[in-house]
């Protein structure tokens, strides 16, 4: 098969490979978004992968999978790389070579270290580039707040009245997004790593209809925060198990659209929006009419699954909601 006919049969599919032959045949600058979450040679139970190498041979392979994503990604887009810094160091130092760099992101995943050493706590994704030219989107998460008080907790000093509905621009240092603790939420996988971490990589670095490439698919995160916005994709993994949970996962998977805009949820309350899109997405929320009562007063869905949120009102709430929602009335 033409490697450009093998390309087109892999759109929307996730297969079972080594992610080195697969890449090998995708032709050079077809996807919009590679990411790599690969294994982290920290002795994990994977179902069919060996995770402990010898130090040089782990770097050797990861330098061949680098090759490959760089070279199939188009010149517009981006190349990210989530691993732990022991490794990130050495990735960044062979991608410097061939990409530009744009950011390591910081993600504090909220682990709780134990022990007598400053234990790693934090992971980090590489962000790269093929060009000058390449796509990018502002984002915006939640304003953080107190969980007793509900106060935002950054301080604004004298420019509250300046102050994001929604919330601040992400910056390189994500603090907001926990590691999936509960059972009930994970697959039979070791390292599962959260849908809507995927997704507010994806919100800034594609569009909807790119296709985003992982070569560890693991049980198919990428793929189903692409779907949810919209994303086409392309997700190899070496287990076909893996590759199994992926596919039923995929088959409940819908879109996520406020107002015709996607966004990224998480637990039903919205995570992470586009900057460009919050005019029209606001429409869906409840803001209180006082701006500077943003600071004490959290802004909320008014539905959710085509149902009407139930919220405690107080007086003050009901009269500003009646201001801003027309037929709610
Ligand atoms: C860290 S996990 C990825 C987890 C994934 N991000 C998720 O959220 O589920 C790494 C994955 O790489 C897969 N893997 C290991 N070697 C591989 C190879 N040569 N080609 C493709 N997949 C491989 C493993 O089976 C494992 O599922």
């Amino acid at each position: 098969m033409e490697n450009k006919d093998f390309f087109e049969s892999i759109v929307n599919k996730v297969i079972q490979g080594d992610c080195l032959e697969v890449m090998k045949k995708i032709p050079n600058n077809s996807v919009d978004v590679t990411f790599a979450d690969p294994p982290f040679n920290l002795k994990k139970k994977y179902n069919s992968y060996y995770d402990k190498h010898e130090f040089e041979e782990y770097l050797f392979w990861c330098k061949k999978w680098l090759y490959e994503m760089v070279r199939v990604t188009k010149p517009t887009g981006s190349i990210l790389v989530h691993n732990i810094p022991k490794w990130l160091i050495y990735l960044g130092s062979y991608l410097n070579e061939i990409a530009i760099f744009r950011h390591w992101i910081a993600w504090d995943a909220m682990g709780s270290p134990l022990g007598k050493t400053l234990l790693p706590n934090h992971y980090g994704i590489l962000y790269y580039v093929k060009s000058e030219d390449f796509k990018f989107y502002d984002i915006r998460m939640l304003h953080k707040r107190c969980r007793n008080c509900h106060y935002i907790l950054q301080d604004y000093g004298g420019k509250k009245s300046q102050m994001h509905q929604f919330g601040p621009l992400v910056s390189d240092v994500w603090t907001d997004i926990h590691r999936i603790r509960h059972k009930k939420r994970r697959d039979e996988h070791p390292c599962q790593l959260p849908i809507h971490l995927l997704e507010r990589l994806l919100l800034f670095s594609s569009d909807e209809g790119d296709i985003v490439l992982d070569p560890f698919m693991g049980t198919g995160t990428t793929a189903i925060a692409a779907k949810k916005l919209g994303r086409k994709f392309i997700g190899i993994d070496i287990d076909s198990k893996y590759v199994e949970i992926t596919n039923k996962k995929l088959e409940d998977v819908q879109p996520t659209l406020i107002n015709g805009c996607y966004v990224s949820n998480f637990l039903d309350n919205v995570i992470t929006v586009r900057d460009k899109d919050w005019d029209k997405i606001k429409e869906a929320f409840f803001i209180p009419r006082d701006p500077l009562e943003l600071e004490k007063r959290e802004i909320y869905l008014l539905h959710k699954n085509g149902k009407r949120v139930k919220y405690r009102m107080t007086e003050s709430i009901q009269s500003d909601l009646f201001s801003i929602c027309g037929e709610d009335k």
